[in-house]
């Protein structure tokens, strides 16, 4: 055990919202006890800005850190940094080698200051250096540096876009921090490949750009964070991003094999919805997944994860791509075929995949399932109009103000009735989100369950009893605050295997 306890989870605090930004002054800790953020408004800059509160040190500490740094990078084994390890044991590591130089060089340095500079060392090497602090910001969903001199800018959930106080003031700085991404995701960054694409060990997914040619301020990062555990999807009731119905329905459809696509503009909530649902899919089948970067994390056992796997290292020998990893994973024989994000070839094989009966669901940019049918049909996808009825429904993630602040909502779930020879397009919108009243409402009777209900033979007011029970279960375990991963799963799972002893302890029959 270390001897400086760093708490690396401290509680979230609650953030009110503010009408009037020039009154924003909020401050919580991240890194207990040594950094907190402070937002508030400046009025000199006429802007809200992002600081990072770390320990102040004297420019004598500030030598001697500088100094126990360079002696530890003599003798720290370098892939140490990039490896997730226990987390424990890299902090009592330090710790140890920290007091062993410390002494070697002859500092004294008193108890407290000490524990100042552990936190330093800390985070230059297990953490992320001048923005470890952000990524410990359960607040942050985006953080962004487009090069040198420029502030880093960052995406909160409360007060969304703000400037930031940090910067990288030299190339060599932001140089060698993107090449410390790049070998936390394992990936290989260089000016021959300058590109970055990846996933960090807490399962953020990182961009990166490493030369001067193709952006113009030097090297380049975004990095989108992800929640350890992904929001289920009574949570996404809390945030009210859709109702209790909607659910239901994405329950009911994924226990029948339906195939979906989720489509919104970038950041719109696409991934996040696609893992809150996968709690409905039934936990006997078999889930095979196809990502460029590891985004999802979903909440199953049989579960068969892949990753494209890019060349650039290999010069080009040993590339995989999204087209070759899917056409391998029906060889797996899934029951369900997730796929990140469609673009392009691979389209072709997830709809024949679709129309040989292995169920699917994916992401696309697309804005509505007029464009989506759109873009399906013409390049570079080009699907012919047969293929598209494959798809069942689709659901559409929007950006909205309401009330003056950035939300997400399910805008629509529509479902694809037929899609003709001449490729046009009949839908049914069963589901819709009014924004004028920030309420969602079910409009029109669903196509997909009325596929189900010939398919499998059910009878219609069974199949609609079914729908409202889990409707008003939801809702109930939103009432009872029922929100964790863990107890969501099991009164899932537990449905799944006996609804009526659910239904009857939740007071539902
Ligand atoms: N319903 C929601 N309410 C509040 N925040 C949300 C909601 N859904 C997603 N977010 C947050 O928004 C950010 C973007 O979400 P997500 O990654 O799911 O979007 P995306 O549409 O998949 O983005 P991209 O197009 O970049 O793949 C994340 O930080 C996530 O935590
Ligand atoms: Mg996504």
């Amino acid at each position: 055990m270390a001897t400086v306890k760093l708490e690396l989870n401290p509680q979230v605090p609650s953030i009110p919202g503010f009408e009037d930004k020039t009154k924003i002054d909020v401050r919580y800790m991240v890194i207990a006890p040594f950094v907190s953020i402070h937002i508030y408004w400046n009025s000199e800059l006429n802007e809200v800005i992002y600081e990072v509160e770390e320990p102040v040190l004297t420019e004598d500490d500030w030598k001697k850190l500088k100094k126990i740094e360079s002696s530890m990078r003599e003798i720290v084994n370098i892939n140490f940094v990039g490896g997730e390890g226990s987390q424990e044991h890299l902090l009592d590591y330090i710790d140890k080698t920290a007091r062993l130089l410390i002494s070697e060089l002859g500092f004294e340095i008193e108890e407290s200051k000490y524990e100042k500079l552990f936190y330093y060392l800390y985070r230059n090497f297990v953490g992320l250096n001048e923005i470890e602090a952000l990524m410990k910001d359960y607040f942050i969903e985006d953080i962004e540096c487009n090069g040198v001199d420029q502030p880093i800018y960052i995406v909160h959930r409360v007060f969304r876009n703000i400037k930031t106080r940090v910067k990288f003031t030299s190339l060599e700085e932001i140089a060698n921090f993107v090449e410390k991404l790049a070998q936390k995701t394992g990936r290989y960054i260089s000016y021959a490949s300058p590109i970055l694409d990846g996933t960090l060990p807490d399962g953020s997914r990182v961009n990166a750009t490493y030369t001067k040619d193709i952006t113009s301020k030097g090297p380049t990062f975004t990095i989108r964070k992800f929640t350890k555990t992904p929001w289920t999807p009574i949570q996404l009731i809390g945030f009210k991003a859709l109702n209790p119905a909607m659910l239901a329905y994405f329950w009911m459809v994924l226990q029948y094999k339906t195939n979906l696509m989720i489509v919104g503009g970038t950041a719109s909530g696409k991934t996040t919805l696609l893992n809150a649902i996968a709690f409905f899919i039934p936990s006997e089948n078999r889930v095979v997944s196809i990502e460029d970067t590891r985004e999802l994390n979903l909440p199953r056992e049989n579960w068969l994860p892949s990753v494209v796997r890019t060349g650039v290292a290999t010069g080009g020998a040993g590339e995989i791509d999204m087209f070759k990893l899917l056409k391998s994973s029906f060889r797996q024989n899934p029951d369900y075929v997730i796929v990140g994000e469609v673009r392009g070839k691979e389209a072709s094989v997830l709809f024949q995949g679709m129309a040989s009966g292995h169920a699917s669901i994916s992401t696309l940019h697309a804005d509505s399932i007029e464009t989506v049918i759109r873009r399906l049909e013409t390049p570079p996808i080009s699907l012919s109009p047969m293929l598209l009825n494959s798809l069942d429904a689709v659901a559409v993630m929007t950006h909205a103000i309401v009330n003056g602040k950035e939300t997400r909502r399910l805008r629509e779930i529509s479902e694809v009735v037929e899609v003709k020879s001449d490729g046009s397009a009949v839908t049914n919108t069963p589901f819709a989100w009014d924004p004028s009243t920030d309420t969602f409402h079910y409009r029109n009777e669903s196509h997909v369950f009325k596929k189900i209900r010939e398919k499998f033979g059910i009878d219609k007011g069974a199949l609609e009893k079914e729908f409202e029970n889990r409707t008003r279960l939801l809702s109930i375990l939103f009432q009872k605050k029922v929100l964790s991963y863990d107890d969501v799963q099991k009164v899932i799972n537990e449905y799944s295997k006996n609804p009526r002893v659910v239904l009857d302890r939740y007071g539902i029959i």
